[in-house]
């Protein structure tokens, strides 16, 4: 299959609208990630997601809707929870994990009875679902198990040749990939950290939310069978670079110390090493960059990646995720 790379005129708009009416899958931007789009509501459409990306089956996909109103059409009720966190942050990073209707097909929810429903914070991509005239399934736009895409080169990169088309636009803003709460139940519970908080969460609905357990502790420290994030996608491998990955976690000098003897170690051992460290409170800068890193790390030919551990609060407690799973739990104690 030849990709087409469109850009995001309205003109191309309108082309790549055609194609995912027809029940073709198209890449786009959004402020987190680059997604990879099907019509939410055509089975076939979002079987070939799945394909597109060698993602699992059990893996559901988000809905993303243009409009606040769209909701009811896929959720049989908005409760009050509900509309605080849609007043507070759609459009935007956020994704609500509700109750489905069965115009949902099981193929996109991975045959689970809830559906996580975004509305992005990005022009193009809203012209575009509205302009399909369906809700657009879009997972992240990499080949699973790879860093999430931040730039359309990313998706060129992973899904050349496998996907019908690309809107082209500008590096992602947030760079990590929508805060993911479910909302079935009156107590809300995070299921994928993000660049909205806990604490953003609990203010805009005047309650505590709770955090999937799995997401404060490592795999390795449950038993077989016990590690069940709610979100599917959160128990595989991910985000990998090709490199060996090590990070250095400990008082900030010691663990800088600790990594710059590693890197003179390795590469006296003639190996290339790349870093890949944030300062401290640079938390947000952290989540727009980490994903690329990882690739241009990949690029530079990295044998292994040197990195810091970020202070796991706020959105720095979001990177950690990413970055805990890129490093496959490699931690360097110092
Ligand atoms: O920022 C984002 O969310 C990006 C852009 C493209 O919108 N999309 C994205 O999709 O990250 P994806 O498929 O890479 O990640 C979706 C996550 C997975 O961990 C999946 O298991 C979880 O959301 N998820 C989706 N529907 C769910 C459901 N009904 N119940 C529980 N988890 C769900
Ligand atoms: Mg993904």
């Amino acid at each position: 299959m030849k990709t087409k790379f469109f850009k995001d005129t309205k003109e191309d708009l309108q082309r790549a609208a055609e194609i995912i009416a027809s029940g073709g899958l198209v890449a786009f931007p959004t402020e987190t990630v680059y997604g990879l789009g099907a019509d939410a509501l055509n089975p076939e459409a979002v079987a070939k997601v799945y394909a597109a990306k060698g993602r699992p089956s059990d893996n559901p996909m988000i809905v993303h809707i243009s409009s606040k109103c769209d909701l009811i059409k896929l959720t049989p009720r908005i409760t009050a929870d509900m509309e605080k966190l849609m007043e507070a942050f759609w459009p935007g990073p956020m994704t609500m994990i509700v109750p489905r209707l069965s115009v949902v097909p099981d193929v996109t929810t991975g045959g689970l009875d809830t559906v996580g429903i975004r509305m992005p914070d990005h022009p193009a991509a809203l012209e575009l679902i509205r302009l399909s005239g369906c809700p657009i399934a879009a997972p992240s736009a990499n080949l699973s198990g790879k860093p999430s895409p931040t730039t359309a080169g990313h998706v060129a990169d992973d899904l050349s040749g496998r996907i019908d088309a690309v809107v082209c636009g500008e590096d992602c803003q947030v760079g990590i990939e929508s805060s993911v709460i479910d909302v079935t139940t009156d107590a809300p519970m995070i299921l994928r950290p993000g660049i909205i908080t806990k604490e953003d969460f609990e203010r805009a609905l005047g309650k505590p939310v709770a955090l999937d357990p799995t997401l404060n502790r490592r795999p390795d420290t449950f038993n077989n069978d016990e590690f069940k994030p709610k979100a599917p996608g959160m128990k595989y491998k991910h985000y990998a670079p090709k490199a060996e990955m090590i990070i250095f976690e400990g008082a900030p000098e010691a663990a800088r110390r600790a990594m710059e003897a590693e890197k003179t170690a390795r590469e006296d051992a003639g190996q290339k090493v790349c870093l890949i460290s944030f300062d401290e409170g640079e938390e947000v800068t952290a989540a727009h960059d980490f994903f690329r890193r990882l690739r241009e790390s990949d690029e530079a030919g990295a044998d292994v990646i040197l990195t810091m551990a970020l202070c796991e609060e706020g959105v720095g407690f979001s990177v950690m995720n990413r970055m805990l799973k890129s490093a496959g739990y490699n931690i360097r104690k110092v």
